[in-house]
């Protein structure tokens, strides 16, 4: 078998396109959707994704509010800065860059973020929302997944889903939103003994671990659905995902190419979320 390609790119621009049309229905009605995204300290893959992202804002015609912090900044000035975003009226979003420098704690900043504006989903009110299936933002990457098989016509319910990776970020809330949907879900992670007596199982593998060739094709059932969130650079300067791509192509149906596959998605979610926040607040004044 020679998987079809799930091609990222071209779903998240069909969703962009949907994006702009929205944007102009609410700039029509006084209203420009806009993003703050907070960065502290100079990680290079961090500043790569912002990048990304306020691009894709400006592509949509999203506002964008960038905020810059050196690493050795105080949290509580931070902190500050959230409060003061969550009280503007032009910032329908709020976003703060991860990984944070060791001075922070994670969970104080996430949750000082108003959650009606927590369009990344992290605040412990989404995350809850996510356990029950009330959600009032999906977080950005597993929403890309969960879109990306919507619109690829693939059904998870009762169907064996494995996800590889059990991060706050990917892994917990893309099992939350699978169960959501009715699949039979399984998490593996780091402490996993013997990992492909599971994957080899799955329906549907999504693998979120951060390790190039973690998935290779021995541990594929025949026939499933790959789903590759991870995003490796390799020595020699190459992106790669966590699958030994050339390998499960051979056994997988479907599969999604790194880059191209889960990436775009995310990003354009993240527009999404932040659109719909704008929508919300717009209904709330009707
Ligand atoms: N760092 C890596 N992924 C993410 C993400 O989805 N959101 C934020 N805020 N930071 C990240």
């Amino acid at each position: 078998m020679t998987a079809k390609l799930i091609d990222g790119s071209k779903v998240a621009l069909g969703i962009r396109e949907e994006c702009k049309t929205r944007v102009e229905a609410l700039v029509a009605r006084g209203i420009v959707p806009g993003l703050a995204v907070i960065v502290v300290g100079n990680d290079p893959a961090s500043a790569v994704y912002v990048r990304n992202k306020l691009r894709a804002c400006a592509n949509v015609g999203v506002r964008s509010f960038k905020y810059d912090y050196s690493a050795d900044v105080a949290p509580d000035v931070v902190v500050a800065k959230i409060k003061e975003l969550n009280g503007r009226a032009d910032v329908h979003g709020i976003l703060v860059q991860l990984p944070l420098p060791p001075q922070f704690q994670l969970a104080q900043v996430l949750n000082t973020i108003s959650a009606e504006k927590d369009v990344d989903g992290f605040h412990l009110y989404n995350v809850g929302g996510l356990v029950v299936g009330d959600t009032v933002f999906p977080p950005c990457t597993p929403y890309g997944v969960v879109k990306l098989l919507d619109y690829e016509g693939i059904s998870v319910e009762g169907k064996n889903v494995v996800v590889v990776g059990a991060s706050n970020i990917v892994g917990k809330p893309m099992a939350l939103m699978l169960m959501q949907r009715e699949a039979t879900v399984c998490i593996c992670h780091a402490k996993t003994r013997d990992l492909a007596q599971f994957t080899i199982l799955a329906d549907i593998l999504v693998v979120a671990a951060g390790k190039p060739n973690l998935i290779v094709p021995q541990m594929v059932k025949t026939g499933a659905v790959v789903i590759d969130v991870g995003i490796n650079r390799l020595p020699d300067g190459r992106l790669v995902g966590d699958v030994d791509f050339e390998g499960v192509s051979e056994k997988a149906s479907r599969i999604t190419p790194v880059p191209g596959g889960v990436g775009p998605m995310t990003v354009t979610m993240l527009l999404v979320n932040t659109i719909a926040s704008a929508e919300r607040r717009l209904s709330d004044r009707a």
